[in-house]
């Protein structure tokens, strides 16, 4: 299965971090947002990534490309451990690009990536969003597809209030942790909300979805909405939900950026014990 990654939004929630530099490159603890995906992607199986980038989003290229200075001067100075991390990164997949050339959303980005895809299904992975689980969230969702063979998307339950900045959906618990979608709706107001189960921004989804995107007309913020589209596609084919094992970190805001940082320190063997002593420190002073 191949993975498309769009990547080419303008991060108008991240300014001023993001004027000149592209949110998906912002570091959570040592790598960037965009590495983490990618590594999902990677431990979920997939060495074929599609990312859709856009205009001032070259570094995104640039880190997943060779540095060959860099490499020959770590090899100098015999600093190997580096040399081998930054060499990971640029032999991580195959990773492809392409621009989409205006901003017409997020259902128009994964439309770039209809001749890369083929007629096949794929996964999405959002740019700003990382998720930590034992088994990866797309190898949840890929398993899943394998068992229901349509479309499935990652959901989570979230507070009523925030309804407004998600994809909702209404839908009926077939399984555990698997929802039969009957509809859904792009960010809706929380009167209007059918339930409190979000998108979280990771899919699988069958090729049929570019039809249903060239179908799609412009909807919230005036774009072509990749939640509009799937409602197209359940005219004619089931969708699922699954309600995931791990944990999410919607790195497109500021917040939620600071508190993935820490949390993720937290998580890391050699950041753990210090960091755990100066947040104590800081919050008894
Ligand atoms: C996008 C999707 C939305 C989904 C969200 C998850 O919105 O359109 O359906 O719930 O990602 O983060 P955005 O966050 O780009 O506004």
């Amino acid at each position: 299965m191949k993975a498309v990654i769009p990547a080419a939004g303008l991060g108008t929630r991240f300014i001023p971090a993001s004027k000149a530099q592209p949110k998906e490159m912002l570091p959570v603890v040592d790598k960037p947002v965009i590495q983490y995906v990618i590594e999902e992607a990677v431990a979920a199986g997939i060495n074929d990534i599609l990312i859709i980038t856009g205009r001032g989003k070259r570094s995104i290229e640039d880190h997943f490309d060779k540095a060959i200075e860099l490499e020959q001067l770590l090899r100098n100075e015999n600093k190997d451990d580096q040399l081998k991390e930054v060499q990971k990164i640029s032999n991580m997949a195959d990773i492809h690009f392409v621009r989409q050339k205006e901003q017409k959303g997020l259902g128009h980005a994964i439309y770039c990536a209809r001749k890369h895809v083929g007629n096949e299904p794929f996964a999405v992975m959002l740019g700003d969003t990382i998720n930590i689980a034992d088994v990866p969230l797309t190898k949840q969702l890929m398993n899943a597809y394998e068992k229901y063979q349509c479309s499935i998307i990652a959901i989570e339950k979230v507070p009523r209030e925030k309804v407004v900045n998600y994809g909702i959906i209404d839908g009926e618990k077939i399984e555990d942790n698997i929802y039969k979608i009957n509809n859904l709706v792009e960010k809706p107001s929380v009167e209007e909300a059918p339930s409190t189960l979000g998108i979280t921004g990771t899919y699988v989804l069958t090729p049929e979805i570019f039809k249903c995107i060239e179908r799609t007309k412009p909807g919230v913020s005036g774009e072509i909405q990749l939640t509009d589209a799937m409602k197209i596609l359940l005219e004619e084919q089931s969708i699922y939900g699954l309600t995931f094992e791990g944990k999410r970190y919607d790195i497109g805001n500021k917040l939620d950026w600071f508190k993935a940082n820490i949390e993720l320190t937290l998580k890391r063997e050699e950041f753990a014990e210090p960091m755990k002593a100066y947040l104590k420190r800081l919050l008894n002073d």
